[in-house]
C-alpha cells in the first residue's frame, strides 16, 4: 500500500470514529466510547424520598428511585446516566430521544399511557393533603371546594387539584415549592403524594403544617420508556422481577421506607 493510501485511510478511521464519538449521547440505551452501556434516566430530583439532591444540589442522586433505577441498569449489563429534568419535560425530553427512561415517581395511567409505555409497577402510592397545623375547617378532599391549592405542574396532584369545583389552583415547578407557598400563607393547602408528604414533614420537623389523613387515589409507579420500545421494557421488566426475587428490591426498600413491601 502506498504511503498516501496508508494516511488517507487512517484519516478515514479518524474522522469515521469522530463522528461516532459525537453522537454517543444522542444514541438510545447504547454505549459511550469505551464500549459501556448507558441507560439514560430523566428524574426530576426534587421528590424525596424517591428522587432528590441535598439542599446545596451537590450531592449524588440519591431516593428509592434512584438506587433502583442503577440497580435495574446493572442487572442489564447498563450504567444509569442520570439527568435532572423538570416533571412536565420528562416525557418530552425523552419523545426527543434525549434520555432513554423515566424513573421519576411516576404514576401508571391512561392518559400518559397513550404516549409512553410503563414498566410493571414498583411501589404503591396515593395523593394526601397538607395544610397548617391551625387549619381546622380543611378536614379531607371534599372541603378543598374554593381554596387555594399548591401542586407541582403536569402531576396526578394537579389533574386531581382541577377537578375540584371553584378552586384556584397553584401549579409549581417542584415540590418544595409547593410546601413552600404553604408555610407563607399564600395557599391553604398543598396536594403531593402521600409519602413525600410525609418526608417533607419528617425530614424538616416542621410543626406548622400537617398532613390529613384521607388518602384520594391508589396510584402506581412505573418506569415509562418510549413508546414502542418493547425491547427495553422487557429488559427492565426481567430486571426488576430479578431484584424482587433476590431481595435486593426489599433492601432497597426498608433503607428509604423502614419497613418490608405491602407493611
Ligand atoms: N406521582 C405523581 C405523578 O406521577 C407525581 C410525581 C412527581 N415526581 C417527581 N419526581 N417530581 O404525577
Amino acid at each position: 500500500m502506498s504511503k498516501k493510501l496508508l494516511m488517507l485511510c487512517a484519516l478515514c478511521v479518524f474522522a469515521v470514529s469522530a463522528l461516532f464519538a459525537g453522537c454517543g449521547g444522542q444514541e438510545q440505551a447504547k454505549g459511550s466510547e469505551d464500549g459501556e452501556k448507558v441507560l439514560r434516566v430523566g428524574v426530576n430530583a426534587d421528590f424525596a424520598p424517591f428522587e432528590f439532591q441535598d439542599e446545596n444540589g451537590s450531592s449524588e442522586y440519591q431516593g428509592f428511585d434512584m438506587d433502583l433505577i442503577r440497580a435495574v441498569a446493572k442487572e442489564m449489563g447498563y450504567t444509569a446516566d442520570i439527568q435532572n429534568i423538570n416533571f412536565d419535560g420528562l416525557i418530552p425530553a425523552m419523545e426527543s430521544g434525549n434520555i432513554d427512561i423515566i424513573a421519576s415517581g411516576m404514576t401508571i395511567n391512561d392518559t400518559r399511557k397513550q404516549q409512553v409505555d410503563f414498566s410493571d409497577p414498583y411501589y404503591t402510592s396515593g395523593l394526601t393533603i397538607v395544610v397548617p397545623v391551625d387549619n381546622q375547617d380543611i378536614k379531607g378532599f371534599a372541603d378543598l371546594k374554593g381554596k387555594r391549592i399548591a401542586v407541582q405542574i403536569g402531576t396526578t396532584s394537579m389533574a386531581e387539584a382541577q377537578k375540584i369545583e371553584g378552586a384556584e389552583v397553584k401549579a409549581l415547578n417542584s415540590s418544595a415549592d409547593t410546601f413552600m407557598e404553604l408555610k407563607a400563607g399564600n395557599v391553604d393547602a398543598v396536594i403531593n403524594d402521600l409519602p413525600v408528604n410525609d418526608y417533607f414533614i419528617k425530614k424538616t420537623g416542621a410543626t406548622d403544617v400537617k398532613r390529613l389523613e384521607e388518602r384520594l387515589t391508589s396510584e402506581e409507579y412505573g418506569f415509562a420508556m418510549k413508546k414502542g420500545n418493547t425491547e427495553l421494557v422487557q429488559k427492565v421488566n426481567d430486571a426488576l422481577k430479578t431484584l424482587k426475587e433476590n431481595g435486593e428490591y426489599d433492601k432497597i426498600y426498608e433503607k428509604w421506607f423502614g419497613t418490608k413491601p405491602g407493611k
